[in-house]
Formats: structure tokens, C-alpha cells, sequence
């Protein structure tokens, strides 16, 4: 992500789409709020909104809480005072975009590397707003993105085994020079394969009961609304079904 402002390039179709979903999830931002701030391309038009609101004198006291080093820099840049987790435990609104969403408002995050941090926000707070382009919405979660999963890098040949056990074609996430890509936390990537998920729960199970697999990008039952955006608008999606373990209210 560099830190140039989009506001005067010209935007791709899809670029457009995903500033329409996030300028219209800013416009649910207000003053006093304790922000999460997700982190990727789409996101990236959410906080330019939230600072433009900011500097035009609609928003104050709002704090934002980023979910990665990325974020933090864009968000300094765009003039969204930040804290941390430690001195705002709960978050009234945060704002991520998706690698791949269904209709159950369950997702594939972690294209960005910000999986960890990105779960460690949507847990804390009283309402997670996903933003998507419409190409993000899918029928099954996994038939076009590898599911990243973050492991400590002691463990990552074992862990690349168990992956592929599960029945994944397991690629480390790598720079264009070829070394490993190393998350914030220090920790690497391994994207995985595993074709359509046919059970998100199970999988994620597994892969929560599995020590050296730090975190993983299946969100289950976690966000409250989607902002998903096409040609004709930007819609609002909201799931019924919510797991009781989900945000707490
Ligand atoms: C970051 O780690 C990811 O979870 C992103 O939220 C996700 O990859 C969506 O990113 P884009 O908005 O760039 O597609």
C-alpha cells in the first residue's frame, strides 16, 4: 500500500467499487467512536473517507486502532489519531475488507498478512462492517483463494505437513526476491489450497487445536454486515445466524 492519496487517479472499475463500499461504511463512523481499521485496498478507501470527514470538522474524539503497520503509516498519513488495543479494549465499529465472502457473511481474510491482528479486532468489537467489490462475494469459501495461515516459523516445515495432511497444496508467501514474507508478528505465511471448503467450522477447528498454526484466515461467524459493492450500488447484507463464541454485544 503506498501512502499517495487515491483521491485525484483515475480508478479502475474495481477500484471504484471498492471506494463506493468504503466511503459508505466511513459514513457509519461517529464522533467519540473507538475505530478498528482494517488493512488492504479496499480499506484504504475507508480511511481516506474517515480522514476526510475528520479534517472537514465532521468527526472528533474518534480514535482508530490499526490492524497493521501498513495501516498504522496510511492512517497517520490520512490524520486518524491512533491508540492501541491495551488502552481500548473494545471497539464500537471495525472496518476490514475480505480475500473471499459467502452468503453467511463467513470469510477468507489474510491476503494482506494481517490475519492475526485483523481476528484479534473483529472478536473485540460491537459491530464488524466486511467491504467488498462484488468479486468477493462467492457460493464457497476456498474454491479461489488459498486460505492463508500464519505459523511460527520453528514449526513451519511441521505445520506445512499437517496442512497438506488436511489435504492443502501448501505455498510459503514469499517477496518478489524469494525470501519469506514475515507477518508484524514476526511469523510467515503459509497459503493454502484446499479447493472448495466444504466445511469451514471443522476445518477451522482443526486448525485452532493445532500448536505452531498461530492463526488462520477462516472468519467464522464473525462479521455483523457486509457493504458490498457493484455497478448498480452499494448493498447491504446482514446475517441471521450468529455463533454465540461471535463479537461480543
Ligand atoms: C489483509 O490481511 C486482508 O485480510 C485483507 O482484508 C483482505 O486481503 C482484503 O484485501 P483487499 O481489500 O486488498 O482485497
Amino acid at each position: 500500500m503506498s501512502s499517495n492519496s487515491t483521491h485525484d487517479q483515475e480508478l479502475s472499475p474495481q477500484d471504484q467499487l471498492k471506494k463506493d463500499a468504503g466511503v459508505r461504511a466511513a459514513a457509519e463512523i461517529r464522533s467519540g467512536m473507538v475505530v478498528g481499521l482494517g488493512t488492504g485496498s479496499t480499506v484504504r478507501f475507508a480511511l481516506e473517507e474517515i480522514g476526510r470527514r475528520i479534517s472537514a470538522g465532521e468527526l472528533t474524539d474518534l480514535v482508530g486502532i490499526p490492524s497493521s503497520q501498513q495501516t498504522e503509516d496510511l492512517a497517520l498519513c490520512v490524520g486518524i489519531p491512533l491508540s492501541n488495543l491495551n488502552a481500548h479494549p473494545r471497539l464500537d465499529i471495525y472496518i476490514d475488507g475480505a480475500d473471499e465472502i459467502d452468503a453467511n457473511l463467513d470469510a477468507i481474510k489474510g491476503g494482506g498478512g494481517a490475519l492475526l491482528r485483523e481476528k484479534v479486532l473483529a472478536q473485540n468489537c460491537a459491530r464488524f462492517i466486511v467491504i467488498a467489490d462484488e468479486s468477493k462475494f462467492v457460493k464457497h469459501l476456498g474454491a479461489g483463494f488459498a486460505l492463508p495461515v500464519e505459523v511460527l516459523p520453528f514449526a513451519s516445515g511441521a505445520e506445512r505437513r499437517f496442512l497438506e495432511q488436511l489435504g492443502a497444496e501448501v505455498n510459503t508467501r514469499t517477496q518478489a526476491n524469494g525470501d519469506a514474507v514475515f507477518t508484524d508478528n514476526g511469523n510467515v505465511i503459509l497459503d493454502c489450497d484446499f479447493g472448495a471448503i466444504d466445511d469451514p467450522l471443522d476445518l477451522a477447528a482443526s486448525l485452532d487445536g493445532r500448536a505452531g498454526v498461530v492463526e488462520h484466515g477462516l472468519f467464522i461467524a464473525l462479521a455483523d454486515e457486509l457493504m458490498l459493492a457493484s455497478p448498480n450500488g452499494v448493498r447491504l447484507l446482514t446475517c441471521a445466524v450468529r455463533d454465540p463464541q461471535g463479537p461480543i454485544a
